[in-house]
């Protein structure tokens, strides 16, 4: 019944569509002339051309699901109707997508869903953005004309979210989204004809997937049960902003009635959440008034500190207010991480050129081969995570991940699992430039540098074979659109600069598409926009973090700040954009630029700071009120700015490795849970978990220690005290230590992550 007009069959034709992808085709649709590219499917072509063509399953993210027909148009030529959304257009085509029949078809669709459908849109959580309430109005559905003996389908309860297959309408958005974005493939059709559900085969916690799958289901059937039944959707203020937690900055509205946010949505049809942006929103400083005698107190501790040392939950305009006032005052200005970080990247630039990586999640999500190095990814970075994931999953890509520690939450896409020893990066970057540069001009001093290399010591000490580079090497021949992630691991290492420099090679001279993964946070607008000191000393301001005088926008410190969700400015994300974040809560007290004015700057407002961001470091000289934050139709992102790349002198030069020696026994690892970046997703209720330490059987046995026992470390001067769990899940002597719980102490962690551990007690 339904025509085809080309099979797109597997990998051979890959190739000629590769050299086609650029090709612009002409088709008419409804009589009106539009332009496409080759390869882009009807659909895509008439939203582009803003042509209304009705979908039920259509998900612009994922690949075509073609599961409800209701996206047919009549193709002339061509007998039979077509699926606009997976079909190709052919340059010339002349295609209607309104008309009698197309009409008829689509009612009939509509009537097919509506059998047994109980349509209680009165009391569904759906109701007033729901597709199939939407569609069964504009197809002029007044009853239900078929029916159907309705078998037993009670309400499942998933955790957070909800499941009534009464209501669901087998579309499969929940499920794709479970395997082409967030990648645990928890969500499956169980099929049963007319009895069809879905069904969740990890029913433990699992906050991203399901949070992900209730926001693009069309109709009523996954809810999130916290927000069930608490307010209608058209009730709620919405107010766009950026995700203030893993770096990722991509975007969030927050939705509010009478000063409290009721949930977080996002455009699902073109980006993602983690879970920290979806269920993490509940960290605003609430309740605060202005406290005259603490503002006194803080203006004279910031007229005898001598530093302030600081958290990334700040915004880029709070950032220029401190550097401002370190050029004023003469402080030292101290974010450990973010400083991290700028001098990883100041190292990479004098090899790549540019103060910006060259990658982004749209370069990483296309490419065909993808390396990850020093990074906990799915932790550390989600957004990050689900780019590779659709990498694999819609271009097969191989996915080549090295580490200390396997990790069984993205071993489903990893095709090649590179185990190194703890504090031996250096030794393996070197490894990898050298065998991924082994055919490739370089100049000769980088030539003589790698020649010399003792491999075999190399291998030793890494503990990575020879065989498994040769291995990667080879999987990479004939592959187009490499990437290579690199995270926290390498720049909190000693040896962080010359890593920055091996890895820009691999941009320079074998176009890599590198992404350094920002710390959570704005780390990578702090990293840009102050000059950052290694070390405090004398009196200092702590800001989110503890100091002799604390400013804190989580309570508990001598002044209150509000928080980001409290503020209007901006952040800088890992696509290196500059996006506005926006008040979605009021806050009453002072705020960082009342401090600074009384210090002697003078600006009415923290957003007055956004048009005076470094245009010497890519920011560009534009109000915060003229910052778009939207997207196209067909989901091109326009939202703040893309940062300019700026040009830096080079010297390409690099070291040869240093020897170090391993960290001997049980180790820990300061590495977050997935739902977690910092304390201010701590504060979330929904995500409230116990931050254990976690650790193998071999770990446990290394350490002396039991399932269930207090053990105290100390890192940093940092003390914790956490109770042991074996995971099952995790092999050998090293154990996941998080950090996201310990407040106003967190941000003074400044070592490598690993840590040998040092018991003080238990
Ligand atoms: S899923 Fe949609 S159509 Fe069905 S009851 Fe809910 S709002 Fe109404
Ligand atoms: S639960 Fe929702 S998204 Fe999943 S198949 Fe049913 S209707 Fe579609
Ligand atoms: S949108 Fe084309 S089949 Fe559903």
């Amino acid at each position: 019944m339904y025509a085809m007009l080309l099979h797109i069959d597997g990998g051979s034709i890959m190739s000629s569509l590769r050299k086609n992808e650029q090709k612009s085709i002409s088709i008419t649709i409804d009589g009106k002339e539009c332009k496409g590219i080759f390869g882009q499917t009807i659909l895509d072509i008439a939203r582009e051309n803003e042509i209304y063509i009705p979908t039920m399953c259509y998900l612009t993210k994922v690949l075509p699901i073609a599961s409800c027909r209701m996206c047919v148009v009549d193709v002339e030529g061509v007998d039979g109707l077509i699926l606009s959304c997976q079909e190709k257009a052919v340059d010339g085509a002349v295609i209607t997508t309104q008309n009698a029949e197309l009409y008829k078809e689509r009612q009939n669709i509509m009537k097919l869903y509506n059998v047994n459908h109980p349509l209680e849109c009165g009391v569904c959580d759906q109701s007033g953005e729901c597709d199939l309430q939407n569609k069964t109005m504009e197809f002029g559905l007044e009853g239900q004309s078929f029916t159907a003996k309705e078998p037993s389908r009670p309400v499942q309860n998933w955790g957070h979210v909800s499941y009534d297959p009464a209501l669901c309408i087998m579309c499969e958005k929940c499920v794709r989204v479970s395997t082409e974005i967030t990648g645990d493939e928890a969500l499956k059709v169980k099929f049963g004809g007319y009895s069809s559900t879905i069904e969740n085969v990890k029913l433990d916690k699992n906050f991203a997937t399901l949070g992900e799958a209730a926001a693009v289901c069309p109709v009523g059937a996954l809810v999130d049960t916290n927000f069930k039944y608490s307010a209608n959707a058209w009730e709620l203020t919405k107010i766009p902003s950026s995700c203030p937690h893993c770096g990722g900055g991509h975007d969030v509205t927050y939705e509010t009635r009478r000063g409290k946010i009721y949930r977080v949505s996002n455009e699902a049809e073109f980006t993602t959440m983690c879970s920290a942006s979806r269920y993490g929103f509940d960290f605003a400083n609430e309740g605060v008034t202005k406290d005259r005698e603490a503002f006194k107190n803080a203006v004279e501790a910031f007229n005898s500190a001598k530093s302030i040392i600081f958290s990334n939950e700040i915004s880029n305009e709070e950032a220029l207010i401190l550097q401002k006032l370190k050029e004023l005052k003469g402080y030292k200005l101290v974010s450990y991480e973010a400083r991290a970080y700028q001098k990883f990247m100041n190292a990479y630039s004098t090899i790549s050129g540019k103060n910006l990586y060259g990658g982004n999640l749209k370069t990483l999500e296309s490419s065909r081969a993808i390396i990850v190095v020093g990074s906990r990814v799915n932790d550390d970075a989600p957004l990050v995570k689900y780019s590779i994931n659709k990498a694999s999953k819609h271009h097969r890509a191989r996915v080549c991940y090295m580490h200390p520690i396997e990790d069984g939450n993205i071993s489903n896409i990893v095709t090649q699992f590179i185990k190194y020893d703890a504090l031996s990066e250096e030794g393996v970057v070197a490894l990898l430039v050298d065998t991924l540069l082994k055919d490739i001009e370089v100049p000769d001093n980088i030539r003589a540098v790698l020649d010399d290399l003792d491999i075999g010591n190399l291998s030793a000490e890494t503990n990575i074979g020879e065989e498994e580079l040769e291995t990667l090497r080879k999987s990479l021949i004939k592959k187009v659109g490499y990437s290579l992630v690199v995270g926290a691991d390498l720049y909190s290492h000693p040896r962080a600069e010359n890593m920055a420099k091996m890895v820009a090679l691999l941009e320079k001279y074998a176009r890599f598409n590198i992404i350094v993964t920002p710390p959570a946070g704005n780390g990578m607008g702090i990293s840009l926009i102050c000059d950052l000191d290694d070390k405090a000393d004398g009196a200092t301001i702590g800001y989110n973090a503890k100091g002799d005088f604390t400013l804190s926008s989580m309570g508990g410190g001598d002044l209150d700040m509000p928080s980001l969700i409290q503020q209007e400015g901006t952040l800088t994300s890992i696509d290196k954009r500059v996006v506005p974040i926006n008040v979605a809560l009021a806050y009453g007290g002072y705020v960082l630029n009342d401090i600074a004015n009384a210090l002697g700057l003078s600006a009415e407002f923290t957003i007055d700071y956004t048009k005076a961001l470094p245009l010497s470091k890519g920011f560009k000289d534009v109000e915060f009120d003229s910052l778009p934050n939207n997207f196209d139709i067909s989901g091109n992102e326009n939202r703040g700015y893309l940062l300019d790349e700026i040009e830096i002198e080079n010297s390409i030069s690099i070291e040869e490795p240093i020897e170090v020696e391993g960290i001997d026994g049980a180790v820990v690892y300061n590495c977050n849970p997935e739902e977690h970046f910092s304390p201010f997703t701590a504060k979330s209720k929904i995500l409230s978990t116990e931050a254990n330490l976690l650790g193998s059987q071999q770990f446990a046995t290394a350490s002396k220690l039991r399932d269930g026992d207090s053990v105290k470390f100390t890192i940093d001067d940092i003390k914790f005290t956490r109770v042991f769990k074996i995971d099952t899940s995790l092999k050998g002597t090293i154990a996941l230590n998080p950090t996201y719980d310990m407040g106003l102490s967190t941000a003074l962690l400044s070592s490598y992550r690993f840590n040998r551990l040092e018991k003080v007690g238990s």
